[in-house]
């Protein structure tokens, strides 16, 4: 259930709202609001803070009881801690710990847009809408026993007039299509076959100004896609190619191109992975669901360049009809591949889709995958993996990264390593050596990529959390939604 925001300048202790959430920096010292809190609480509140030894460390909370002598039913404390050191994922952290103190009550206000002194109202006040809606995100789709949040309307408290509200509304949009893609990745695949997942984009989609094309196996064929058909034969259920176009009237120059990887599940193929390995293979349409979830918030966003999605959809299953090692699949562009590893398939069904993203002349191009292991051996769980071919491209995309909060992290591709991939009967094979399977699969995409600067996230490790932790909730991420929104509202195309 997506929450309704409204913005207001009515002040902290005047706000009709079950719960009120006032910061508190370190120190502890007040934050914006306290002081009207304090007066109700005819100046105890310092004193209250030092019994409860709460310190307003970033994201800690403390309820506060009131006597009723606010307009506000109740209180709860957030610590943001310095707030000349406060950034706006710090405030979208404390959102989060608020979103989780609020579970019981319908409507919530907060003052926490003004706690930073360094940073812009509206930003902090869009991390405010984000952080609450992430925060408070719950998957209980199959739970007997679900206790769903019953928070329905937030205040956010501060002035600012149109760009803070403006602000807001991007903050629930961008909230509600990374609760979109965290959804999706936490259905399971028996849930989500290829075509499930493009009636869900299509529904998705419905009435945001992006058009949808599928390609089914014939057109596949027609497509020459050999990678999607090969790594999609062994399942029983078809392959699909979701092709999305978003080109607001008046649009100029190149499409940025988003191509994400849709493995509905990876069970390894013939080279079969271990039951522990498979556990978590739903999640291998992460990069996918980033995709449509970005593109179905442009319209919203009020972004003015043409945006074009790519996203192969198939299962990777064994079976008498499955892709044997040895096989040779022959891309849409003509490369041939022999599949050594038929679970190294993101990359064969990827390749598809970054030759008919290059025909289709984008100014750039940013891929998604959750592509190897090995990217999570060198950069953990948190960290995505950025590889590309032109500087200025990863550095946007790093830029972009960092405004929304996402971590990515450089990886090189290293040409000496090109010729891992080399294969004695195809033009090239799927897999490297035993060592920078992240950087071979990165070369191995790169060759499917034809005039545009690109950059390949593998995002790995951080489309999953396994706990817990600011505004994330164990289970899929929706990792990557923010960055591609992020990239799409700065992206001016050259020519
Ligand atoms: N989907 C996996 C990568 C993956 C592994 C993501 C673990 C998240 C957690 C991918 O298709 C895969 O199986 N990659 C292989 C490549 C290898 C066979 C070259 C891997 O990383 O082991
Ligand atoms: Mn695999
Ligand atoms: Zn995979």
């Amino acid at each position: 259930m997506s929450l309704s925001f409204t913005v207001s300048t009515t002040a902290a202790d005047r706000v009709a709202a079950e719960l009120l959430a006032v910061p508190i920096a370190k120190g502890p010292e007040f934050g914006p609001g306290a002081d009207a809190l304090d007066a109700a609480l005819d100046g105890g509140l310092a004193a209250f803070l030092d019994e409860a030894g709460f310190e307003g460390k970033l994201g800690e909370t403390l309820p506060v009881p009131t006597g009723g002598r606010l307009k506000a039913k109740a209180v709860v404390l957030v610590g943001v801690g310095d707030p000349a050191e406060l950034t706006v994922d710090g405030v979208r952290r404390a959102a989060a710990a608020i979103a989780r103190r609020a579970a019981k009550v319908a409507s919530l206000a907060t003052t926490l847009a003004t706690a930073g002194t360094e940073i812009a109202v509206a930003d902090a006040a869009q991390a405010v809408a984000e952080g609450l809606v992430l925060g408070g995100y719950q998957y209980l789709e199959y739970k007997g026993d679900a206790t769903p949040s019953k928070l329905k309307k937030v205040t956010i408290i501060a002035a600012g007039g149109a760009p803070v509200k403006a602000a807001v509304e991007r903050g629930a949009a961008v909230g509600d299509a990374v609760t979109w893609a965290r959804d999706m990745v936490n259905l399971p695949s028996k849930e989500k076959s290829p075509s499930d997942m493009v009636t869900e984009a299509r529904k998705l989609l419905r009435g945001t100004g992006v058009t949808v094309q599928v390609l089914d196996v014939k057109q596949l064929h027609a497509q020459r896609m050999g990678g999607v058909l090969g790594v999609g034969q062994g399942s029983e259920q078809a392959p699909r190619f979701l092709k999305m176009t978003y080109a607001p009237t008046g649009a100029r120059g190149k499409p940025l191109a988003l191509v994400g990887k849709g493995v509905v599940f990876d069970s390894g193929g013939l080279s079969l992975k271990t039951p522990g390995g498979m556990e978590t293979m739903k999640t291998d349409m992460a990069g996918g669901a980033a995709v449509i979830a970005a593109m179905s918030t442009l319209a919203a966003l009020g972004v003015k360049t043409r945006v074009t999605g790519y996203v192969p959809l198939v299962e990777n299953m064994p079976s008498g009809n499955a892709i044997r090692p040895g096989d040779v699949l022959k891309i849409r562009n003509g490369k041939t591949v022999e599949v050594l590893n038929t679970d190294a398939e993101g990359r064969l069904i990827l390749a598809d889709a970054l030759s008919l993203a290059s025909d289709e002349k984008p100014g750039a191009v940013i891929d998604l995958a959750t592509l190897t292991g090995a990217c999570m051996v060198a950069l953990g769980d948190k960290i995505a993996g950025l590889m590309g071919n032109d500087d200025d491209w990863s550095n946007e995309v790093r830029a972009a990264a960092d405004r929304a909060g996402e971590p990515v992290w450089p990886l090189p591709l290293p040409k000496e390593y090109r010729k891992q991939l080399e294969s004695e009967v195809a033009d090239m094979k799927n897999i490297g050596g035993s060592y920078g399977g992240a950087l071979t699969a990165g070369l191995f995409l790169q060759e499917f990529v034809d005039g545009a600067p690109w950059v390949h996230l593998d995002i790995a490790g951080p489309a999953r959390a396994n706990a817990d932790d600011g505004y994330l909730t164990k289970g899929g991420t929706g990792f990557g939604v923010r960055t591609l929104v992020e990239l799409a509202r700065h992206y001016t195309p050259t020519k």
